[in-house]
């Protein structure tokens, strides 16, 4: 049977963006039942709610009351999402108010509830609404942190529904894992993408690296309620909502953003792909001379994994270490993972055979997972989510 959502939607302008969080559930198999509140109905009617779910909608508790709505709706769902949720919503909801269809079904709810709000920055900062907040989150319920950007009117702040796709990935999560906090308590540090190395101010010498990896690490930890940052070189895929995220450019930004972050992390995972070579840098753009070529000369970067590991005093952080390999056969794969775990002196390596376009910029990966203590685990290919939560089971198992 397929899995019931209630995709809840209360009254603010970005209601019109939770049709694209309807469609991406159910292109995703999932059995949603729309709760609008009344006052979203001035933003988006209830007919395309009826239209794109394919069922009833009602927002009042009154509307087919021989079938008990108020009740079944939220004892009934696997998973119930707002979005957007506005102020007032989540005011409601935090006072355990039941004055429409919507405010019952989260009184109701036997399963995970998720919350993306979206309403403008001064509405957002205001105490009220961080108390609510802070309230809601004691009780579990996972609430997304709005995005920054330009609002409704002609100002910027935070305030925006998060993408919605990032809204469905993190339901998806919720939907895969609905009670599992079992990384709650702990700061982890992810980096993520590819490093690019400026050659002059308009040319870099990059790499393949998507990011997709290291935000579904990002995702799937924050899903596992731990405190995530995402140190974010180049990537083709948006942030994960939720999570902090530093900008790192280079090997040498990434080097001092982990760094720093190390410091104050229980758990760092290096997913980045940073370079191991940087042209020297020409301080003017390098200008064609008739047909003849130029000469790159390469110098080596830090090895920021290295370096982590060489600074770690006493305990924290454990360190986890990514290996790109194009190994052709699984016991090569086996055979380098284990040399560059030990030269790396992580205590935990993630590695993943690249050599036949499997990998970068692809939604699935298999991977061995090897640790200092010599467990070693095969990860046969799944999607990076599902790789992502592989990762944190054997750092948990490493940790214990
Ligand atoms: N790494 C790093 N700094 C670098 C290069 C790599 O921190 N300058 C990290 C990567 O983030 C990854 C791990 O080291 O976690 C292994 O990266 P990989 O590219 O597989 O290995 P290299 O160290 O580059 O070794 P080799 O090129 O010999 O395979």
């Amino acid at each position: 049977m397929a899995r019931r959502v209630v995709l809840g939607v209360a009254g603010g302008i970005a209601a019109y963006k939770a049709c694209e969080v309807l469609r991406g559930l159910r292109e995703h198999g999932l059995d949603v039942t729309v709760v609008p509140t009344a006052a979203s109905l001035n933003f988006v009617g209830a007919t395309t709610w009826e239209a794109l779910s394919g069922r009833p909608v009602a927002s009042d508790v009154w509307t087919r009351a021989e079938e008990v709505p108020h009740v079944r709706l939220g004892q009934e769902a696997d998973l119930v999402l707002v979005a957007p949720a506005t102020a007032d919503l989540m005011a409601r909801a935090a006072q355990g108010m039941a004055d429409d269809l919507l405010t019952n079904t989260l009184l109701t709810a036997h399963g995970p509830v998720l919350l993306a709000p979206a309403m403008h920055t001064e509405m957002w900062l205001h105490p009220a609404t961080q108390r609510n907040v802070a309230l809601l989150r004691e009780r579990g319920i996972r609430i997304l942190d709005p995005a920054i950007g330009r609002l409704t009117g002609a100002d910027s702040g935070p305030g925006r529904l998060p993408d919605p796709s990032a809204i469905v990935a993190a339901a998806l999560d919720l939907l895969r894992r609905p009670a599992n906090a079992d990384l709650r308590g702990l700061r982890i540090t992810v980096s993520a993408g590819g490093t690019r190395e400026a050659w002059d101010p308009v040319r870099f010498l990059g790499n393949r690296s998507s990011g997709i990896q290291g935000v579904e690490l990002a995702r799937t930890a924050l899903s596992r309620g731990a405190e995530v940052t995402l140190v974010a070189a180049a990537m083709d895929v948006p942030p994960p909502a939720g999570v902090a995220v530093i900008r790192a450019e280079s090997a040498a930004d990434l080097h001092a953003a982990m760094t720093e972050q190390a410091a104050s992390s229980d758990i760092v995972v290096m997913a980045a792909a940073v370079a191991d070579f940087r042209p020297e840098a020409e301080g003017g753009k390098v200008k064609k001379e008739g047909d003849a070529g130029v000469d790159l000369r390469l110098e080596q970067t830090v090895d920021v994994l290295a370096d982590l590991v060489r600074q770690r005093v006493g305990v924290a952080p454990t360190i986890v270490g990514f290996a790109a390999e194009t190994a052709g056969s699984p016991e090569r794969l086996r055979d380098l993972a284990m040399a560059k775990l030990a030269r790396k002196g992580c205590d935990l390596l993630v590695a993943n055979d690249v050599g036949d376009d499997a990998v970068f910029g692809q939604p699935t990966n298999e991977v061995l997972i090897l640790d200092s203590a010599g467990d070693v685990r095969e990860v046969p290919r799944a999607g990076k989510a599902e790789i992502a939560d592989a990762v944190w089971d054997a750092v948990l198992a490493f940790r214990a």
